[in-house]
C-alpha cells in the first residue's frame, strides 16, 4: 500500500519540483536579470525625436547633403558609422538578440529610421517596453545608420562647429561639436540590473575620461578619429579649418597599428644551438586615448610566438590574449580585464631551448587584432545567418627571428618597432 502511494507521489513531486525550477528561472530572467546586455540611460533609452526637413533643403538624406558637402559625404560613406545598420556583424548579433529595439537607438538613432516608436518603458526595463508602429518610418533612411542628421539636425536647424556660416539652410553654432559631448550618447553605455562591468560593453568614453590624452593634451575623440583638414566646408565656400569624417577604428588595420608600439628583444641577442633563448615582446598603448582594445567586449589582441623548422613545421607555440573576460550567465560579471590603458605597456615573454645541432629553426612572432572571437564568429555564421566574408581578425605585427644561425658580423640585437602613434611624439619613432 505504502509502495503504491509512493508510486503516485514521486512523479508528481518531481513534476512539481521541475515546474518550480522553471518558474524560478523564468522569473529570474524576465523580472530580475534582463536578457539585454545594456542598461538604459535617459539619452539613448529613446530615439532622437523625428526630424523634419530644415527649410531650404529637399531632404535630410546623407546623399542630398553631399550635393554641397561632397568630400564630407564621400568620407562618411566609407565610415563604420554609415555602415552601422547594414554591417553584417551587427545584423547577425541583432538577430541573435531577437532584433530588440534598443540597439537601433545607437545604430539607427533617428525616429525617422525606426519601424516602431516606444510609448513607455515600465520599470526602465528594455524587454518590457510598449511599442507602436511608426507611421513615418523610412526603411531606406534606416540603412544610412549613423547618418549626418543624427549628429547635425535638430528641430529644423543644422547644428555645427561654426558661428559665421552663410548656408542655404538654417544653422546654429553648437559648442558640443568641439568637445567629446557629441560622441557621448552612443559611446558610453551603462550597466543594467545584475550586470557588473568595469566599463559598459561599448563604453569607450568611460575609459577615456581623466586619462593622459585628455588631461595633459586636451585631446577630444575628434583629434584622432576625425583628422583636421583645411578646405571649404561646402562647395564654393571659404577655406575652413574642419575635420575629416572618417572615424577609423578596429576595422582598420592602419588605425590599430597606430595605437600600438611593439618592440621585441632576444636574450642572448645571437643565440646558438644549445642556448636557451628568451624573447620579450613589449606592447605599448602609445596612440589611443582609451584602453586597447576598447568598446565591444569581443575585441581582443593575441600575442603569438611559434618555433618553426626549415620545412615550416611548428615545434612549439605560445599564445597570450589581451582583452576582457565576461561571464554572461547567470549574471553578467566581468571576471577580468587585462586591456592596456593609455601609455601603459606590458611584456610578453617566451623561452625556448634550441636543440643541439639545429640551425634551421626560427621564431615567428605575431600580434593579431580580433574584431570577434573565433567562437562568436562561428556561432554567428552557423546560427544567425552571418554570410559575409569580411575579415574579423588580422595581423598588425609580424617578424621572424632565426635561431642558431651561424653568427653574423653585424648581429645587433633584433629590435623591431611598429609604427608609432598618430599623436604620440613622446615615443621616439625609430625606424624598425
Ligand atoms: C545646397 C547646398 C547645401 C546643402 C544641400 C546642405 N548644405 Fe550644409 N552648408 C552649405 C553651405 C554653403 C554652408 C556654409 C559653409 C561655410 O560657411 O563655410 C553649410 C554649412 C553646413 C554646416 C556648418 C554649420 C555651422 O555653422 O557650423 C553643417 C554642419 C552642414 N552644412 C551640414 C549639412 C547637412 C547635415 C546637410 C544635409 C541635411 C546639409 N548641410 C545640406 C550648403 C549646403
Ligand atoms: C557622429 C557624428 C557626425 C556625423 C554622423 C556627421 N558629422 Fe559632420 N561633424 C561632426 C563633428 C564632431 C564636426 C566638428 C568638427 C570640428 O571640430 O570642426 C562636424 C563638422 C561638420 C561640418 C563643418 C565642417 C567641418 O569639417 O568641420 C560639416 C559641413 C559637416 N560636419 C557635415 C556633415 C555631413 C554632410 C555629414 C553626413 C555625410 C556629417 N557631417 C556627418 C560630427 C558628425
Ligand atoms: C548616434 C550614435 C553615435 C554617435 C553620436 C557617435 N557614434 Fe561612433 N559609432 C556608433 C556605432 C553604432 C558604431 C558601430 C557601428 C558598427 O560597427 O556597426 C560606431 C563606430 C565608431 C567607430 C569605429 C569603430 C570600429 O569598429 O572601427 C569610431 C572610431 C567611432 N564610432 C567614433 C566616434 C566619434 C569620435 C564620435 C563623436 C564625434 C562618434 N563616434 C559618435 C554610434 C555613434
Ligand atoms: C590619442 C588618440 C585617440 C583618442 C583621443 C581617442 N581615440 Fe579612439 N582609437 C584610437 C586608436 C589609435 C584606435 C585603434 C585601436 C583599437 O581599435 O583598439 C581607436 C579605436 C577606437 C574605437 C574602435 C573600437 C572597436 O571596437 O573597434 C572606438 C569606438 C573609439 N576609438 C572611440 C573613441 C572615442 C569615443 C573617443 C573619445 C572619448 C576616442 N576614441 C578617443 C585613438 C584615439
Ligand atoms: C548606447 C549605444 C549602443 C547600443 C544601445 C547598442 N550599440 Fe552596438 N555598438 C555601439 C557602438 C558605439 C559600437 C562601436 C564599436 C565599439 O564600441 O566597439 C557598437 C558596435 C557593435 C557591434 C560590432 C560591430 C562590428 O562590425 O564589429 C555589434 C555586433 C553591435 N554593436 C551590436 C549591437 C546589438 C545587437 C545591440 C542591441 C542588443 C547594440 N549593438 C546596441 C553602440 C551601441
Amino acid at each position: 500500500m505504502a509502495g503504491l502511494r509512493r508510486g503516485g507521489t514521486w512523479p508528481a513531486a518531481l513534476a512539481l519540483g521541475l515546474l518550480a525550477v522553471a518558474a524560478a528561472l523564468s522569473y529570474f530572467y524576465t523580472e530580475i536579470r534582463p536578457t539585454v546586455i545594456f542598461g538604459l540611460r535617459d539619452d539613448y533609452a529613446h530615439a532622437i525625436p523625428f526630424q523634419p526637413v530644415p527649410a531650404g533643403l529637399e531632404s535630410i538624406r546623407a546623399e542630398d547633403c553631399g550635393a554641397c558637402h561632397r568630400e564630407i559625404y564621400d568620407e562618411w560613406k566609407t565610415s563604420v558609422h554609415a555602415d552601422a545598420y547594414d554591417d553584417p556583424f551587427f545584423q547577425a548579433y541583432w538577430e541573435k538578440d531577437d532584433r530588440v529595439w534598443v540597439c537601433l537607438n545607437c545604430h539607427t538613432p533617428l525616429a525617422n529610421q525606426q519601424p516602431t516608436l516606444i510609448q513607455s518603458i515600465p520599470g526602465n526595463r528594455v524587454d518590457k517596453a510598449v511599442q507602436v508602429a511608426n507611421p513615418r518610418y523610412d526603411a531606406a533612411y534606416q540603412r544610412e545608420g549613423v547618418t549626418c542628421a543624427a549628429c547635425h539636425v535638430r528641430d529644423g536647424v543644422i547644428l555645427g562647429p561654426f558661428d559665421d556660416s552663410a548656408a542655404p539652410h538654417p544653422v546654429k553654432y553648437d559648442p558640443a561639436f568641439r568637445t567629446t559631448e557629441v560622441c557621448h550618447r552612443c559611446h558610453s553605455v551603462v550597466s543594467g540590473p545584475l550586470q557588473f562591468y568595469r566599463a559598459g560593453p561599448c563604453g569607450t568614453y568611460a575609459e577615456y575620461e581623466g586619462e593622459f590624452f585628455m588631461r595633459e593634451r586636451g585631446f577630444t575623440c575628434q583629434h584622432c578619429h576625425m583628422p583636421d583638414v583645411s578646405r571649404p566646408a561646402a562647395a564654393n565656400g571659404p577655406i575652413r579649418q574642419g575635420r575629416r569624417h572618417l572615424w577609423r577604428g578596429g576595422h582598420d588595420p592602419d588605425m590599430v597599428k597606430r595605437a600600438v608600439s611593439i618592440q621585441v628583444t632576444t636574450d642572448p641577442p645571437a643565440p646558438v644551438p644549445g642556448d636557451t633563448v628568451e624573447m620579450t615582446l613589449k606592447i605599448i598603448n602609445a596612440g589611443a586615448g582609451h584602453t586597447i582594445p576598447t568598446g565591444d567586449p569581443d575585441r581582443h589582441f593575441t600575442v603569438e610566438f611559434a618555433v618553426t623548422d626549415g620545412e615550416g613545421r611548428i615545434l612549439r607555440e605560445q599564445r597570450d590574449t589581451m582583452g576582457r573576460w565576461i561571464l554572461w550567465q547567470p549574471v553578467i560579471l566581468e571576471v577580468y580585464d587585462n586591456r592596456l590603458r593609455p601609455l601603459a605597456s606590458r611584456d610578453y615573454r617566451f623561452a625556448y631551448r634550441i636543440p643541439e645541432g639545429r640551425s634551421d629553426l626560427a621564431v615567428d612572432v605575431r600580434v593579431r587584432y580580433h574584431i570577434l572571437t573565433d567562437g562568436q564568429h562561428a556561432m554567428l555564421r552557423d546560427s544567425y545567418g552571418l554570410q559575409s566574408d569580411r575579415p574579423y581578425r588580422y595581423t598588425i605585427y609580424t617578424r621572424r627571428f632565426p635561431l642558431g644561425a651561424p653568427a653574423d658580423a653585424d648581429a645587433a640585437p633584433p629590435v623591431a618597432k611598429a609604427r608609432t602613434a598618430c599623436a604620440a611624439p613622446h615615443t621616439k619613432a625609430t625606424a624598425g
